[in-house]
């Protein structure tokens, strides 16, 4: 990244269609998995409540059908999600967040990409891709903790597209404002959810102040 130009976090922070979390709950358990002291098995379990309270916040738009039922009492209309969720983990940091959110939504369908960025031309490269041929969902999220340069995002985002997906979003931990803006601008028709939004990428392509390296320390491979 030496010598590329990087926008401002106040740069992007206008960019429609962007979420970022402002619960202080995900504030904690932020500072909680940033702190390399943080294990292994401990930032797992963190990834994964972050993943469920990201889930809890980018659904909050989901369409509803009625639904009556009998109470013990007597019966009623409720409510419950009309048409299938999908989440698409970008192995593998996007693992852990997956599960999160399957903890608020069981019956989503999991559809499993690998995406692998190199680590001298920071460019993605697809090594794993098991996307059903048959759709039939109202909306897909891909999951990846770390948005840096973006590259991973758009990648993923594009070949989900190319399912004829009706409605996509994009759902991850800490964004760079450079990723930011990259998956913004290459796919405007999508919403964005992180928990945070840090300062810029270093010469290496890491986000800082970040976390590190989100599948190394989930998975233990230092
Ligand atoms: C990390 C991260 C994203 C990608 C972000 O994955 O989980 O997928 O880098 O970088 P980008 O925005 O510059 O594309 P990595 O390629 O290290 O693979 P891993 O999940 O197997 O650790
Ligand atoms: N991938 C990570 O895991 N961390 C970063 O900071 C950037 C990309």
């Amino acid at each position: 990244m030496q010598g590329v130009p990087q926008p401002t976090r106040d740069e992007v922070l206008k960019l429609p269609r962007v979420h970022i979390s402002s619960h202080p709950v995900m504030a904690h358990k932020m500072t909680l998995l940033r702190n390399k002291n943080t294990p292994p098995p401990q930032f797992y379990q963190l990834v994964k409540e972050i993943g469920s309270l990201l889930a809890y916040e980018a659904t909050e738009n989901l369409a509803l059908e009625k639904s009556e039922i009998e109470t013990p009492l007597q019966s009623t209309t409720g409510y419950r999600l009309a048409g299938g969720i999908g989440v698409t983990p970008i192995l593998r940091a996007g693992l852990g967040l997956a599960e999160g959110f399957r903890q608020v939504i069981p019956d989503v369908q999991v559809w499993h990409l690998g995406l692998r960025r190199d680590e001298e031309t920071l460019q993605a490269m697809e090594y794993y891709n098991r996307l059903p041929h048959q759709v039939d969902l109202q909306v897909v999220y891909a999951v990846d903790p770390m948005l840096a340069t973006g590259g991973s995002a758009i990648d993923a985002i594009n070949i989900l597209k190319r399912r004829g997906i009706p409605r996509l979003s994009y759902l991850g931990i800490i964004a760079a404002p450079y990723g930011l803006q990259r998956l913004a601008q290459a796919h405007p028709d999508i919403d964005i959810y992180v928990a945070a939004l840090d300062e810029s990428l270093n010469d290496m392509g890491y986000i800082v102040p970040g976390l590190g390296d989100a599948g190394d320390r989930q998975f233990g491979t230092f």
